[in-house]
């Protein structure tokens, strides 16, 4: 290995830029040249790329979102788009590719390994939907975001005596949902995994009210049957049944936009380092995540398309607390 290529791809998380940091440091230390590329498998496909040194990495550690910038790039869904890719790749004399990024991103690492590209997944996404990595990168920036603006509602929703309906990212895993409301103390989850009856989210209202609860939470994730707005309109009529008035907050890509917290920061200096030493093990086609608190990596064949389930167990606790 003497040149490799790193790119983030998918939806971007905060601590991406420590991740693309690590890789080009630790590759450097070895002696090796890094390449970086501007906006994910559509850079790749078009062949734009642009030398990485230690100094350009440099003060982007506390930086959310990502310095190489990211896409979302249906042609490279296709065979004709990863062999383009693979030509730009093999242009510049690239060994291997970093690819940073979630579910999909890694699916098109996987396509790529078939295609007998050398390359490395990390695993990054503020959903926590990939299957090999217990924890991704950006989970924690974004959960304690959602957080903190739970606390902040539970505030003025106290001196209204008011119920928030707080939306979090999440099309089709609820994680942050989950956690988020367990952290938060939420009286309920909306999640996509499990279909709600508002008719139950109802009675949770009205029982919390009737106890006499100065706030209520319902934390809703973005892709569940229900989401708040739609929750929202079908509360529309006969409100009064909620004893809580009720108020609707999305917090939609504020989520992703935070500087990484500490947490993120390390882990992603982690996986970087780690994605470069499976190089210099000649280890190609893996995923690096974390899998019971170790730093680990898995082959991409038993990570690409797999659902990662959520732990039930959590759900049932986040049940009991409310
Ligand atoms: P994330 O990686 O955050 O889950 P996406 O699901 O949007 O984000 O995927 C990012 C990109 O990965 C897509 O725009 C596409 O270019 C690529 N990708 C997704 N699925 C596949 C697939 N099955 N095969 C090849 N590439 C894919
Ligand atoms: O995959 C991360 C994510 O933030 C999802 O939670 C969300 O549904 C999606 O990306 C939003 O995508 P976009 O940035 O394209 O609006």
């Amino acid at each position: 290995m003497k040149k490799i290529a790193v790119l983030t791809s998918g939806g971007d998380a905060p601590g991406m830029n420590a991740a693309i940091r690590a890789v080009v440091r630790t590759s450097v230390s070895r002696g090796w040249e890094v390449m970086g590329v501007r906006n994910g498998y559509e850079g790749l496909i078009n062949g734009i790329l642009i030398p990485l040194g230690t100094r350009d990495v440099g003060g982007i550690i506390q930086r959310g979102g990502t310095i190489l910038g990211s896409a979302r790039c249906p042609e490279f869904e296709t065979e004709k788009g990863q062999i383009q890719a693979i030509r730009s790749l093999n242009a510049y004399g690239i060994d291997g590719l970093v690819v940073i990024g979630g579910n999909g991103s890694q699916a098109g690492s996987y396509a790529l390994h078939q295609h007998g590209f050398s390359v490395i997944g990390i695993a990054s996404t503020i959903d926590n939907d990939l299957f090999g990595s217990d924890i991704t990168i950006g989970v924690d920036t974004a959960l304690n975001i959602a957080l903190e603006a739970i606390d902040r509602l539970k505030i003025t929703a106290s001196s209204h005596q008011r119920a928030f309906l707080v939306e979090v990212m999440g099309r089709k895993c609820g994680y942050l949902a989950l956690m988020a409301g367990i952290a938060g103390g939420a009286e309920y989850v909306v999640l996509p995994e499990f279909e709600t009856d508002p008719e139950e989210i109802a009675t949770i209202l009205s029982e919390a009210y009737e106890k006499g609860k100065a706030h209520a939470i319902i934390v809703v994730a973005e892709g569940a049957k229900y989401n708040a707005n739609a929750l929202d309109a079908y509360f529309k009529e006969h409100r009064e049944r909620l004893g809580f008035s009720l108020r609707v907050t999305i917090l939609g890509h504020t989520q992703r936009g935070g500087s990484p917290s500490a947490y993120d920061r390390i882990f992603a200096s982690r996986l970087g380092a780690a994605a470069v030493e499976q190089f210099d093990k000649g280890n190609y086609g893996m995923l690096v995540g974390q899998l019971k608190g170790e730093i680990v990596s898995t082959p991409l064949d038993q990570v690409a398309g797999k659902p990662k389930p959520l732990d039930k167990r959590l759900l049932d606790l986040q049940r009991i607390l409310d």
